[in-house]
């Protein structure tokens, strides 16, 4: 039986993950899950995260996944440790890229965008702190809103730049020269990000670093797919369904209730 590769997030996030796989690994299967009934996660308890975690992981092991990436630094970074140890099957994480950020600053200011349980949970804090060096300052920013916007649709969408001029203000005044984009959605908004920033920011996005650690994962556990055709990408959604800019023209995308 060939497993797949399973995904979740609390929207079109993580599908940044998955185009990026898709890529890398073009023979396995793939199935996402958008959990977007219930988006934003980025401000709800810890507990409600941990809850919708599991439940996203439950399912995608019903449906046959054979390893799991949390495509969501708000459920990593509040709850991957509970994960693991209520899942049976591999699992895979993703956290803003801090470390890269804090090792390579010259100006000693970095900025981090992200949601607001992201920037308060205790792994983030504790992957930051571990890195600090002295006289380094991280400009921490919340993305109020910008979930919600993104899973609107990003072409066309005014109030996504107006949103992004307001929280990166602060960190440009801090001469910061690296930018942490450390949620899955915003990896959508990095052509508007761009044109925002001066050249000189480096803008740092988990998302090749994670495709490389999956590829490495399989390989190590020794399950990659014995398919020597492409494989299948399914998307489920259980909430409104997904604006059709996020979605590859070989993707199947479907209602699921989970
Ligand atoms: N893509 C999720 C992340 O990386 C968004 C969280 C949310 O739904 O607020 O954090």
């Amino acid at each position: 039986m060939n497993k797949s590769i399973g995904l979740f997030d609390s929207g079109v996030g993580g599908i940044s993950i998955l185009n990026s796989l898709v890529t890398k690994l073009p023979n396995e299967n793939f199935i996402y899950l958008s959990d977007n009934k219930n988006c934003p996660y980025g401000d709800k308890s810890q507990e409600e995260i941990t809850i919708l975690s599991i439940k996203n992981s439950k399912k995608l092991i019903e449906l046959n996944c054979k390893i799991i990436i949390v495509a969501c630094n708000t459920a990593t970074t509040n709850c991957i440790e509970f994960l693991r140890k209520e899942i049976s099957i591999p699992i895979i994480g993703v956290e803003p890229g801090v470390k890269p950020a804090l090792l390579n600053t010259k100006s000693k200011n970095i900025g981090v965008l992200a949601t607001k349980n992201t920037l308060t949970s205790e792994l983030f804090n504790k992957t930051a702190n571990n890195n600090l060096k002295n006289n380094i300052k991280i400009h921490e920013q919340i993305g109020y809103e910008l979930v919600n916007e993104i899973e609107k649709g990003v072409s066309n969408n005014k109030s996504l730049k107006q949103y992004l001029r307001k929280y990166l203000k602060p960190m440009l005044e801090n001469n910061i020269d690296y930018l942490v984009l450390g949620c899955t959605h915003y990896h959508f908004l990095i052509n508007e990000i761009r044109e925002l920033i001066n050249k000189n920011i480096s803008i740092v996005d988990t998302i090749t670093p994670i495709t490389n650690h999956v590829f490495n994962i399989l390989n190590r556990l020794k399950i990659q797919t014995k398919n020597i055709g492409k494989g299948k990408v399914y998307v489920f959604y259980n909430g409104n369904p997904i604006s059709t800019e996020f979605i590859k023209k070989n993707y199947k995308v479907n209602y699921l209730d989970f």
